[in-house]
Order: structure tokens, then sequence, then C-alpha cells
């Protein structure tokens, strides 16, 4: 088994820890966050995965995995480094390296033995090359003191440490089929569809996939509207695609846009790649396109509800995480929705079963957030629905009914797709 050092230990760099250790391997996890790492040493999530605390503390038990501070203390001895530190979108939509880069240059002054950096962040063509430069000032020669490989990520939120154990696929992508095949056999335990590859091949196998996903939501959003137009209802129409295995259900659920943590910028980011080597990618704009037209659709619609002026009226947001069974709240929909009705003079009330507390980093000007729905609820001209949470389905409405001004729900996720609500005026998205 082997000796692994983790680099940042957020979504995907603890559950890449605690995966890594459960199939064996002995690993040390460290981040720069001091309250993380605290936490961690503790056995407790910095976040909400579902299930993930059980394999941490199991695995922790079993003495396979702990947490530092401390580069050093995590590179010593590790013949394999994963680097998991976020590559956040930049101002102009690329991806920014500067947590990659700033992590590149502590590994160099740590490195004491020959090791292969395994890169598990989303990480553009040619941002590899950067690091090599980082490390190469820092006197470390790529072949002689290291090798790179890129291992991309493909986890859901909500669901990480069984799609780390149960993956769809695992590419590794290096320099030589030597490395590639030597990071592979981290994984010999599980069983998946392995690919090696090269670097930037793999590297756009992650970008590619999070587009294409995207570009589903877009696809089923485009039709979701033309549905309201001719008086049909998308959520048959999706149904009906989705049986035909060539299409397949998955990611053709309509909504307010996609969001989150890794698909608007991932797509951003491909775009500013193309761009940079000279290709405008039209398709690939169309997608971001028709997310940002969705949004401001939604915020039309409640606005409709409202009679047309936003100004002095409340408006009860139900749901702000990017998705349910998560409390990230990181480049949610919600965000610019809530900013934009807020801007326009809207007083907005909001609600969320796991992503409130995040949510008051979030909207400190542009929102309230309440620990409970149904105070959220009280006093609203409009009721918006924002993520498909359990939760809201079984509310009681009719008391809810009773407090509120105006009994209009914009349902942005279909939760009352089916089934309506007596006493409710239900607008759903993609009904005609
Ligand atoms: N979140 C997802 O669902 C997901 C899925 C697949 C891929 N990815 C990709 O994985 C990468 C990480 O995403 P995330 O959501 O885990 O990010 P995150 O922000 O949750 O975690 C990054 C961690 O790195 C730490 N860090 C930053 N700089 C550091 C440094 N120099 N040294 C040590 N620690 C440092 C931060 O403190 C933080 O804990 C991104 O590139 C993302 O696109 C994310």
């Amino acid at each position: 088994m082997a000796r692994i050092g983790v680099i940042g230990t957020g979504y995907v760099g603890l559950v890449s820890a605690v995966g890594m250790a459960t199939l064996g391997h002995e690993v040390v996890g460290m981040d720069k966050d001091e309250k993380k790492v605290e936490k961690l040493k503790r056995g407790e999530l910095p976040f909400y995965e579902k299930g993930l605390g059980d394999y941490l503390r199991e695995a922790m038990e079993r003495g396979l995995l702990r947490f530092t501070l401390d580069t050093e203390e995590a590179v010593d001895g590790a013949r394999y480094i994963f680097i998991a530190v976020n590559t956040p979108m930049d101002d102009d939509g690329s991806a920014d390296l500067s947590q990659l880069l700033s992590a590149s240059r502590s590994i160099a002054k740590a490195l004491k033995d020959f090791a292969i950096l395994i890169v598990r962040s989303t990480a553009p063509v040619g941002s590899l090359e950067a690091m090599a430069k980082v490390l190469e000032v820092e006197g470390k020669e790529r072949g002689r003191d290291y090798e790179i490989a890129y291992n991309p990520e493909f986890l859901r939120e909500g669901t990480g440490i069984y799609d780390f154990l149960n993956p769809s696929r695992i590419v590794v992508g290096a320099d030589s089929p030597e490395i590639a095949e030597e990071v592979m056999s981290l994984y010999e335990r599980i069983n998946a569809p392995k690919l090696t590859t090269t670097i930037k091949n793999a590297q756009i196998i992650k970008y590619a996939s999070n587009a294409f996903l995207a570009a589903r939501v877009s696809f089923i959003n485009e039709i979701a509207t033309l549905c309201e137009a001719l008086g049909a209802d998308v959520w048959d129409v999706a149904k009906g695609m989705g049986l035909d295995p060539r299409i397949g259900r998955q990611y053709l659920r309509p909504g307010p846009g996609y969001s989150g943590p890794c698909l608007p910028k991932d797509l951003m980011a491909l775009i500013r790649m193309s761009e940079e080597h000279g290709y405008f990618p039209s398709f690939l704009e169309a997608i971001h396109l028709k997310n940002e037209s969705q949004k401001r659709r939604i915020v039309w619609k409640v606005k409709e509800a409202l009679g047309g002026v936003f100004t002095g009226k409340t408006v009860a947001v139900l749901g702000l995480t990017f998705k349910p069974n998560t409390d990230d709240v990181r480049n949610s929909v919600s965000i610019p929705i809530i900013n934009r009705m807020a801007k326009q003079g809207a007083l907005v009330k909001a609600y969320d079963p796991m992503g409130g507390e995040n949510a008051k980093e979030i909207f400190k000007e542009s929102a309230q957030i309440f620990p409970d729905p149904y105070s959220a609820l009280e006093g609203a001209d409009a009721v918006l629905i924002l993520t498909a949470w359990d939760e809201f389905r079984g509310l009681d409405w009719d008391r809810v009914r009773k407090t509120v001004k105006n009994p209009f729900i914009v349902d942005a996720v279909g939760l009352f797709r089916d089934k309506g609500l007596e006493g409710w005026n239900v607008w759903v998205v993609g009904k005609g």
C-alpha cells in the first residue's frame, strides 16, 4: 500500500483522502485553513457530505489517515502527492491558477525525495506546464525530482464518497504510460472502467464532460421555455426523451439554470481556453447564454406574479444551495436571482434546510435568512422555490396560506409539477 499526501482538503481533497485511506493507503491530508484542520483532527467534517464522516472516523481509527497544517509533514515519505486546491473562476471567466501555483511552490520547497504530483483540481491545458515552471524556479527538475499526472475527479457533491468508491470511470493522464499506469494502480481495488491517456486529453475529458452536462441542462431549459409558449409539459417531454438509451435521463431536468462550484466555471474556462487558441466556440457560448437568460426568466416570472413591480414587495425564497443534500451555496443560482430581485426593490426572506449558515455570509445585504421555513414565508407576496429539497413538498401549505399576502408560488424546480396545491396559484417551470 502507498503513502499519499493530499494538499487541500476541501470537497475533492477530503473525499480523495478519505477514499484513498479506505482503499488501504496511508494518507496525510494538509490544508492551510486552520479551522478546517482542527475540525478534521477531531474527526469532524468541515462541511456537510452524506456518509463521509463515518468513513473519515473509521480511516482515522485504523491509523491510515491524519491531518496537518504543515506541507513538509504531508509530503515527507510520500511517493504520491494529490493536489486538490481550488481553481475558481477569474474575473474574465478563465481558471484562476493562483492556489495551484502557490501549492506547487510549497510542495517544491518541502520535496526531498522523488514524488509523483497528481493534480485532482480541474485545471486547464497549459496549467501543469505553469506548475512545472514554479517547481523549476525552486530547483526541482521534472523527470528527476518529480513527475506530474492529471487525475480529474468526477464526484457529485452530496454523494462524494459513494462516487469516489463507485466511479463511472477513472481517468489518468501522464507524460508516459508507465507513470499513468503507476498512478492508476492506486485504484487497484476499485472496479470501474479505467482510461490512461495524455495529460492534455485527460484535462479536456474533464472540461468537455462538464460542458456537456451544462449543455444538457441548457437544452432542456430551452425546450422548457418552448413548452411554456406552446402549452405543453416539459416534464413529460423530458421523460419521453430520456427513455431513449441514446439520450438517457440524467441532467435533463428543467430548472432555474445550472449552477454550483463546477459547471459554470468549467464551461467558462473551456470557452476562454478555446479563445486563447484562436477559436470562438459559439456552441459553448450558446450554452452559457441560455443559462443566463433562464435566470432572468425566473426573476421575470416572480415580477409578473407581483403585478410587475418588486418595490415594496416581499419575496420568500425556499432553497439557496445549488442542489439539494448539500450545504454548498458557492456560485448557486440563488445568488444572482436574489441579488437581482433585491436590487429592484424586493424584500427577500429566505430559508434553506442546510445552507442557511453559509448563505448568511453571501446574502448579507440582499436577503434575510431564517432558521425555519414558516418564518421565511410569513407575509410573502410571492414564494419562489429555487432548490428541489423534498422538505418543501411536505410543508403545511394550508398553514402557510393563512400567513402570506398572496398565494402565488413560482416553482422553478418542478416540485409541484404533478400535483398542484389547493388554494395556491402555482407556476411550474416548463408547463404551459
Ligand atoms: N466540488 C466539486 O463538486 C468538484 C468536483 C470535481 C472537481 N472539482 C474541482 O476540484 C478542485 C477543488 O474543488 P473543491 O470544491 O474541493 O474546492 P474547495 O475550495 O472546497 O477546497 C480547496 C481547499 O484547498 C485549500 N487550499 C488552497 N490553497 C492551498 C494551499 N496552497 N495549500 C494547502 N491548501 C490549500 C483550501 O483551504 C480549501 O480547503 C477544483 O478545481 C474543482 O473545480 C470540484
